[in-house]
């Protein structure tokens, strides 16, 4: 029987590939810093998702440890969230394995990200059409009711669910909890500032204007936002039109980093005489929101001791938590489960 006293659990992933930017922070990491408190939050720095694509050995660790600072420098509590590096808790890849024994092919070659990632390759790595798989465990393994997420990672999560419910169907009800994607009204879909028709992604994020990097200085971050594509005409307002989706993607910034309303943020520029109004205007809350962040990040990634010392204390909670549940999976399947590996053994 679940406890009726137990907290409502949260999980999320980021991948330490590329370059964290602003849609990443307002779609995902902002929403996971306001979440802390009442929920139980478990946040994951998803190393073994990225090498689904060729990574070189020495720049993913480098990732790896900047992804956690930065996700300590925007204001991930390691005493109210188990933050952590996937690959230190071994239930993922083995959770995974037991989920893609319960998932049709077909259900993975259906995935939009899939078939845009893989377009863009060579030669398609296996690890690249079973990456869903290994979300669906990062999730059910612990048990997540919630996941927060930009509108990209909604397949992925309804996925999870589908997984999760087969699985149930096949070895027991209840073993499984079916998660619920959490998409914000505002900020799930950030668009790229030199092409509002496409997200703005860590792929791209190099190229010049594309992004508001993270670890942008402040000219940078300034150049990009008045480089930003907009349109010839001259209202500022939201709009479904097509042609206004580069205001429209700036309004939304605007709003989400200042916290308002979409009133307010439109009576904000009332008396803006045109999009360079915009433009700096957002540039300065940006830059604002920015750089306390940023002096954090350069204060941990000079300390790689506290850093590995967070790392340790987040994976043995993780462990707790996701070894209990891949044994009582591997019960439910039929494994024989030595006594010491049985949940609560
Ligand atoms: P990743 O690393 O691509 O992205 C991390 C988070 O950032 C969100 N995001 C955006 N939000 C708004 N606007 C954008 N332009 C934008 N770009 C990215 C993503 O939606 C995501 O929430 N597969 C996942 C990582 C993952 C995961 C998980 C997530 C692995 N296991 C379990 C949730 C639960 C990914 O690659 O995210």
């Amino acid at each position: 029987m679940p406890d009726p006293q137990a907290k409502r659990r949260v999980f999320s992933g980021i991948q330490p590939t590329g370059n964290l930017h602003l849609g990443n922070y307002l779609g995902a990491i902002r929403r996971w810093v306001d979440g802390q408190g009442e929920k139980e939050n478990f946040i994951c720095v998803v190393d073994l998702h990225a090498v689904t694509i060729y990574q070189d050995p020495d720049d993913l660790r480098d990732q790896t440890r900047r992804l956690m600072a930065f996700l300590l420098a925007s204001g991930i509590d390691p005493d109210r969230t188990t933050l952590f590096v996937q690959s230190h808790v071994r239930a993922h890849a083995e959770g995974a394995w037991l989920l893609n024994c319960v998932t049709p092919v077909g259900w993975l070659e259906r995935m939009v990200q899939y078939k845009m990632k893989s377009a863009l390759q060579e030669s398609v790595l296996t690890g690249l059409m079973t990456y869903p798989v290994l979300q669906a465990a990062d999730i059910l393994l612990y048990s997540a009711h919630e996941v927060p997420v930009g509108e990209d990672q909604k397949q992925h999560i309804e996925l999870a669910r589908d997984i999760a419910q087969r699985f149930n169907q096949h070895y027991g009800d209840d073993t499984l909890v079916v998660p619920e994607p959490m998409i914000a009204k505002a900020g799930a879909r950030i668009m790229a500032l030199d092409d509002p028709t496409a997200k703005m992604s860590k792929s791209a994020a190099s190229k010049r204007g594309h992004a508001v990097g993270m670890a942008d200085p402040d000219d940078e971050i300034r150049y990009a936002l008045r480089r930003a594509v907009t349109d010839s005409g001259r209202d500022i307002v939201f709009s479904d039109d097509p042609e206004k989706a580069g205001v429209n993607n700036l309004l939304t910034i605007y709003q989400v980093v200042t916290r308002k309303t979409p009133e307010e943020t439109v009576a904000d520029f009332a008396d803006a005489r045109g999009y360079g109004d915009l433009k700096n205007a957002v540039a300065d809350v940006v830059v604002e929101a920015l750089a306390p962040i940023r002096e954090r990040y350069e204060q941990l990634m000079g300390d790689p001791a506290e850093l590995d010392r967070l790392m340790a204390i987040g994976a043995d909670h993780a462990r707790s938590v996701a070894e209990p549940k891949v044994a009582e999976m591997k019960e439910k399947m039929g494994f024989i489960v030595p006594a010491d590996l049985r949940p609560g053994g």
